[in-house]
């Protein structure tokens, strides 16, 4: 008999990412402008610190909502015994406003179709929950948000099967490639319950075409047991066109014949963690049509619900429509200012990124660096920008990527002071690499290091082309 459960002890959590472990390292070695100038920066991390004086100044000025306060009156113990799962009605309103706003109010939602839950995190999860079985699968667009590892497919046993996207085409989904996931999900007998698309992606930093939209809406249209979930969780980050699409816009604009067929399969995850910068506060959303999936995922929310003191500040910052509306277009401006340092930053030092609209990062080309076209030239890259460069960025690889040489970079986490510092060691790291020898690192590798896994599990290391 076992100590601990099978789940406790088990390795699909995706900790041993190298996404996960070079936070670690940051942890380790942190760098400071005084106290630590040669430490790590951390460049690995999807935060967005923009803004904050916008919300520090709202809160300033709103002293009786982070006093808990109605009128004059304390709600302390009103607030204290709250704990109905369904939400407090004034937040869910203020909350499908804002969503409604990110999109032009050119969609509007139904707060009694809304669950909230305890981030991105939880409503993913729980989605995973609502519509598939243990041994199931999901399809998922590469690269993906390496969290997706730990919340779709851990607790749940749902298996992912990545629709393999290239840089040939700029990471579009095609037609060919969710095909060939599809048989691949069918190879290994596990059933397709539906596809998660990230809208606007991460890592890519991009929104999904209508084209892409019109592939989704045609793979699932015929397939009456799968759902197609939306993440759109860096809706609010689209700061330059092609504007943001929402799923619920295709919804609406579609042919009535096809709406009919797919609408209770449609689902949609939000969550105030980029838009708003907060994921400390830990509020999240699923939204959908289909009645039996927010009943399920009410009765779920019990597990990840979102406090009822952070319900009511939120209530009263959102319902602030002249705020939100400012803060969207500032934040936004802000964004695209600071993807625009990053963007020129590394092309002072050669290096390209994929054109972005959105995100709080760049997907970053540095295939011309590597040693060879394979992963563990990859690895050999990422620990030396890890320790010589002293910047976390998060390796392709981690995103299950399929070509070697990508990485994803945050851009909204920092100072634009540390940013610049940042932008002078990799100009220094590729003026010095020029004609270094490969495979002779003299990194020395903490012990996390010494067994490396890749997040690439099942698959070939290989470059597509070397296989
Ligand atoms: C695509 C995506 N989904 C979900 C999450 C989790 O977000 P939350 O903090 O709201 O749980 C993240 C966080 O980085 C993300 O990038």
């Amino acid at each position: 008999m076992r100590l601990l459960s099978r789940k406790a002890t088990c390795n699909t959590h995706g900790q041993d990412s190298s996404y996960f472990l070079g936070w670690e390292e940051y942890e380790k070695n942190p760098y400071d402008k005084v106290k630590n100038p040669n430490g790590i920066i951390q460049m690995g991390l999807a935060e967005n610190q923009l803004s904050f004086d916008l919300l520090e100044s709202w809160l300033a000025k709103n002293p009786d909502v982070s006093g808990f306060k109605r009128d004059g009156k304390s709600i302390f113990r009103e607030l204290a015994l709250f704990q109905d799962y369904h939400g407090l009605p004034l937040f869910k309103k203020a909350l499908v406003d804002f969503m409604a706003e990110i999109r032009g109010n050119k969609v509007t939602f139904d707060p009694n179709h809304m669950v909230l839950t305890a981030g991105a995190t939880s409503a993913n999860e729980t989605l995973m929950f609502c519509v598939a079985e243990e041994g199931d699968a999901f399809l998922l667009p590469t690269p993906y948000y390496p969290g997706f590892d730990r919340d779709l497919k851990w607790r749940t046993g749902v298996e992912i099967v990545p629709i393999q996207c290239t840089s040939s085409n700029n990471f579009r989904i095609t037609e060919s490639a969710l095909e060939q996931a599809y048989q691949d999900a069918t190879k290994r007998n596990l059933r397709v319950k539906g596809v998660l698309v990230t809208n606007p992606s991460n890592p890519l930093g991009t929104t999904l075409s209508r084209n892409e939209f019109d592939l989704l809406v045609d793979f699932i249209k015929d397939k009456e047991t799968m759902h197609l979930i939306s993440d759109e969780i860096y809706s609010g980050t689209v700061f330059s066109s092609p504007s943001f699409v929402s799923v619920m816009e295709i919804l609406k604009e579609m042919n009535p014949n096809d709406a009919t067929k797919i609408w209770n399969r449609v689902h949609v995850v939000y969550s105030l963690s980029k838009d708003l910068g907060l994921p400390g506060f830990r509020v999240g959303a699923i939204y959908s049509e289909n009645d039996a999936v927010v009943a399920a995922a009410t009765k779920m929310s019990s597990f990840g619900l979102v406090s009822s003191q952070t319900q009511y500040l939120l209530a009263a910052m959102l319902s602030d429509n002249k705020f939100t509306k400012k803060y969207i277009s500032e934040n936004q401006k802000r964004l695209r200012r600071r993807q625009r340092m990053l963007v020129t930053g590394l092309q002072k030092a050669g290096i390209k990124c994929l054109k972005s609209n959105a995100g709080l990062f760049c997907w970053v080309d540095m295939r011309h660096l590597l040693c060879s076209n394979t992963f563990e030239a990859e690895m050999e890259l990422w620990k030396k920008i890890v320790y010589q460069v002293g910047l976390n960025i998060s390796p392709g690889s981690s995103c299950h990527c399929s070509e070697p040489g990508w990485f994803r970079v945050c851009f909204a986490n920092m100072s634009q002071d540390t940013l610049n510092v940042a932008m002078k060691r990799v100009k220094n790291f590729v003026t010095d690499s020029t004609g270094a020898e490969c495979g002779s690192s003299s990194v020395s590798f903490t012990k996390s290091f010494s067994n490396w896994v890749f997040r690439l599990s099942s698959r070939d290391h290989r470059a597509p082309e070397e296989r």
